[in-house]
């Protein structure tokens, strides 16, 4: 069995990686390394790896055609959604455009395929009043990254419902966890909140600290995607999550706990384009046999075990 996993040097991409060499899967990597690391693929020797743009048309269809994936995994994007209010047409290219073009390639060449997997998001739902979010609540993408999503699930779908691809839709919550990168002020709030606690730096916090979020640690992620792999689920979408809804000044006053130090907190205007509230009904994971095996405390506790660690 072979696998394709785009943006494989990143935090979500890299993990799973880790994971798919411990099956036995010949893993190839393709990733421009903007925000990934080729440090954070523990298996290197064991990987093939492309330093690429999944934007490089030419090249992506050269390996497709060469390597006949057995898996493709999706993650190669531009993954902050302030990025993508500052830098939409850029970011289109990444997010939609290059899984577009891949997908008409698989239908062109007829390549065999066991799963084709797009990795969505919770932003694609937007604002809406009705919580907890479902697979089937109604969607209103507010930022160019969430219509980039959802417009990208979409063509997943439908590629796979018209042309009999296997294909399928993860949306992800706010995951957590090691090797996500920091050093960008888009990167995911919670490695910025590990580097401020660690680094004793003060925190930007936007708004008011009630916006919420439903933060999922970063093995129950990868738990979910491989149910979804090993039971051939198709053209279908998913929610990934914990299921739990916690405003972003618990978040902190428990990591604060956790990591026995007060973090200095500088207060702003919250960001245009935000999602207020987040959380999700995660009952069609369950069914596929998932269930949460890290709560926010057990991860947040282990995150920061690990940096202690690093830096010590
Ligand atoms: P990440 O930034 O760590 O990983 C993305 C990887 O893609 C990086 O290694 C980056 O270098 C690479 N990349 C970006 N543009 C590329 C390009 N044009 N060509 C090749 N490689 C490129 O982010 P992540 O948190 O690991 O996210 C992985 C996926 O999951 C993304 O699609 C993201 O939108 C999605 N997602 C993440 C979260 C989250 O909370 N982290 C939530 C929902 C969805
Ligand atoms: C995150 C992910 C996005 C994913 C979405 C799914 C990243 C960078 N973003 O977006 O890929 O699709 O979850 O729900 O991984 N905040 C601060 N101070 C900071 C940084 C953030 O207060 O320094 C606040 C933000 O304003 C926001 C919250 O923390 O209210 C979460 O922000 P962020 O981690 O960027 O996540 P999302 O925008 O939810």
């Amino acid at each position: 069995m072979k696998a394709l996993v785009t943006g494989g040097a990143g935090f979500i991409g890299s993990h799973l990686v880790d994971h798919l060499v411990t099956e036995g899967i010949e893993v190839v990597v393709v990733d421009n390394l903007s925000m990934g690391k080729l440090t954070n693929i523990k298996h290197r020797n064991q990987v093939k790896i492309h330093i690429e743009d999944v934007q490089n048309q030419q090249f992506m269809q050269q390996l497709l055609q060469t390597e006949r994936f057995d898996y493709i995994y999706f993650l190669a994007a531009v993954a902050s959604v302030a990025d993508s209010i500052e830098r939409p047409a850029e970011t289109h290219l990444t997010n939609h455009t290059a899984v577009l073009s891949m997908l008409e390639y698989i239908r062109q060449s007829k390549l065999p395929l066991k799963q084709f997997l797009f990795t969505s998001s919770a932003a694609v739902y937007g604002n809406l009043p009705e919580l907890p979010k479902r697979e089937n609540s109604q969607v209103d993408p507010l930022s160019p990254y969430a219509i980039d999503k959802y417009a990208t699930e979409r063509y997943v779908l439908a590629y796979g419902k018209l042309y009999d691809l296997p294909t399928v839709c993860v949306r992800f919550f706010n995951v957590y966890g090691p090797r996500q990168n920091p050093s960008s002020p888009y990167s995911g709030v919670l490695s910025i909140l590990t580097d401020c606690l660690s680094q004793e730096r003060p925190f930007t916090l936007y708004g008011d600290g009630l916006q919420t979020r439903d933060f999922i640690y970063i093995s129950d992620v990868i738990q979910a995607i491989w149910l979804i792999t090993t039971n051939q689920v198709q053209q279908q979408v998913f929610n990934v999550a914990n299921g739990r809804e916690l405003s972003l000044m618990t978040i902190i006053k428990a990591y604060e706990k956790i990591a026995g130090r007060q973090l200095k907190v500088r207060s702003t205007v919250s960001r245009t384009g935000e999602v207020k509230r987040s959380v999700a009904n995660i009952n069609k994971l369950i069914k596929l046999g998932y269930s949460t095996q890290w709560s926010l405390e057990a991860g947040l506790c282990q995150y920061w075990k690990g940096v202690q660690h690093a830096g010590s």
